[in-house]
């Protein structure tokens, strides 16, 4: 069977938390509050991120391990969910500005942020994007990464390269005392206008805040002047599309950001600290 349109479908009910597990400040009324400038993590927060980061991986890997023909997103949403609670995390997306699930899993065409559902299920030579993000000991770790359902096109196969490709690129550019626009520029330079690069969705700084002041582009914009410091942490997740860079978000959910042109799109995200020399990166992908 070839894939159906893609169609906001029934949620399952909220999924639940154990009342021993810290919660964000947004978690009850899904407001995050003021944004804060970046800052140099402590020493406590960098442990407590690395512990974030390895508990939102395990999840991740989880859900992967469970991608077939016929397997809803809502049941790749559990598994994830269950990892992090039961590694005594709060799942970070849920009640996040409202966003009523654990994870995003966005297939094909849609961008980022789309809603794991009941009815949603996975096709043989569907692409799709798992974002993790974990909250544990006050701080967030996040990562996402897109896989393949059964055989994919040539076309979807090397899209998949080049996302991986860019992330790998945009880390490699971030020095203490070099500019946020670096990332940018390198992940451009690589493209070579191969593919489209989403512009309207970013990387960010991320800590106790899930995402605070930081914005990271990942094409060239030069007015992305703030410098880097030892001891920050950040996101880089480049979104890489076929077609179209332009995104639009569906009205029905006011989350699912899809291609204008339905055009497919890949993603990978990694959870960073930036060191004395570079950045070392705190999230751990699945083996491709
Ligand atoms: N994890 C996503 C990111 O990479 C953010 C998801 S926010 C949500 O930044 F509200 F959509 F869950
Ligand atoms: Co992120
Ligand atoms: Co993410």
């Amino acid at each position: 069977m070839s894939r159906p349109q893609l169609l906001p479908g029934p949620l399952s009910p909220r999924r639940k938390v154990p009342k021993t597990i810290t919660r964000p400040s947004y978690a009850l009324l899904g407001e995050p509050g003021p944004t804060h400038p970046p800052r140099a993590r402590t020493a406590e927060e960098l442990a407590n991120m690395r512990v974030a980061s390895d508990i939102a991986s395990e999840a991740l890997a989880a859900a992967a391990a469970a991608i077939a023909p016929g397997v809803t997103t809502d049941e790749l949403d559990r598994i994830a969910h269950e990892v992090m609670v039961d590694r005594g995390a709060y799942p970070s997306t849920l009640n996040y500005r409202g966003y009523p699930k654990s994870t995003c899993i966005s297939i094909n065409e849609v961008i980022c942020h789309g809603i794991p559902d009941l009815q949603t299920e996975l096709f043989e030579g569907d692409i799709l994007t798992i974002d993790v993000t974990a909250y544990y000991g006050g701080v967030h770790g996040d990562l996402n990464q897109t896989f393949a359902v059964g055989e994919i096109d040539q076309h979807s196969r090397d899209l998949m390269a080049a996302t991986r490709r860019a992330l790998e690129v945009g880390i490699e550019a971030i020095r203490p005392g070099g500019q946020v626009r670096d990332i940018g520029r390198a992940i451009e330079k690589f493209v070579r206008g191969r593919y489209g690069i989403v512009h309207q969705f970013g990387g960010h700084g991320i800590g106790p805040d899930f995402h605070d002041g930081l914005h990271v582009q990942h094409n060239y914009d030069r007015r992305g002047t703030e410098r880097f410091f030892p001891g920050q942490t950040l996101t880089v997740e480049p979104m890489l599309t076929l077609g179209s860079a332009e995104a639009r978000i569906w009205e029905s959910d006011g989350w699912t950001a899809v291609t204008v042109d339905g055009s497919r799109c890949a993603q990978e995200e990694h959870t960073l600290l930036v060191t004395e020399d570079g950045a070392e990166v705190l999230t751990t992908h699945v083996p491709v």
